[in-house]
């Protein structure tokens, strides 16, 4: 998977030792070269080019606008930066719910215009022959159950899924299915901790939460709300360890006070 002989990337192989192991798995989303250069030279075992770059890179208030062609261009500027990291891209919506034809040609396009090394694909067994064309290809799939934001207005709210025993049911079945299917990892995304758990512990292959609790494999949080760069967004959830938000805006005042003032640029600052 690496033409960097020094460096051993981490591979969907990697993530099922590390399960085996015990080993939690850490995986964040990044939309753009510099943020992934900063993830990556952290340590971090998976990079999600999720469609929450629809979110916020562009501003849109769902994932839906997010087309196939913005996805690779944010996927193949992540993948430039990522030496050891897994890079993970999302299929966005419209691009593999028609058939299982059209979800080929998308992580087809993906793997091949973007270099990376796996897609995400939300859905339990409504997707299973599309997961499954997928991976005859070769491609790698990432499964998405629970809370998947492209089925917003199914749902009607961003509010916790399968607390009611249905959908649970209906959680623990498709967390099975994907896995015949040959998903390589499932992310479970704001449900119950404990359903969480237990649908963990029916797997052998890894699962990551976001908003799932501890008894995950692994965790997801997206890059921008960790550093405190989305601005009014703290749900339970989300661990934030930076303000960014509020230090930028410092800084951007800031300078336009010293530009104001022809503080800056100084002597030192000009040729
Ligand atoms: O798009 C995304 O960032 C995601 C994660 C929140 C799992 O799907």
């Amino acid at each position: 998977m690496s033409v960097n002989k020094e460096i051993k990337r981490v591979t969907t192989h990697t993530l099922q030792e590390m399960k085996l192991r015990g080993e939690k798995i850490a995986m964040l989303t990044s939309y753009d070269f510099s943020m992934a250069t900063i993830v990556e030279d952290a340590g971090i075992d998976v990079i999600l080019v999720g469609d929450s770059a629809s979110n916020v890179m562009a501003g849109h208030e769902t994932t839906l606008p997010i087309t196939l062609d913005q996805m690779i261009y944010h996927a193949s500027s992540v993948v430039r930066a990522a030496k050891k990291a897994l890079v993970i891209v999302d299929l966005p919506f419209g691009s593999y719910q028609g058939n299982s034809k059209e979800a080929l040609n998308s992580a087809i396009r993906i793997m091949k215009e973007s270099g990376a090394h796996a897609v995400k694909l939300e859905g339990g067994a409504e997707i299973r022959e599309s997961v499954e064309r997928i991976i005859t290809a070769g491609i790698p799939v990432m499964g998405h159950l629970g809370l998947t934001p492209q089925s917003i207005y199914k749902f009607g709210t961003y509010t916790v899924r399968a607390k009611e025993e249905a959908e649970a049911a209906k959680l623990m079945e498709d967390v099975l299915v994907l896995q015949e299917a040959g998903c390589f990892s499932i992310v479970l995304e704001k449900i119950p901790a404990k359903l969480a758990f237990n649908a963990t512990a029916s797997l052998k292959i890894p699962t990551i939460g976001i908003g799932a609790g501890s008894g995950c494999d692994g965790q997801v949080l997206v890059i921008n709300d960790l550093l405190g760069l989305t601005k009014g967004f703290k749900p339970r959830f989300l661990r934030q360890y930076l303000s960014l938000y509020d230090d930028i805006k410092g800084a951007v005042s800031n300078y336009i006070k010293d530009v104001k003032s022809v503080d800056f640029p100084s002597d030192k600052e000009q040729y």
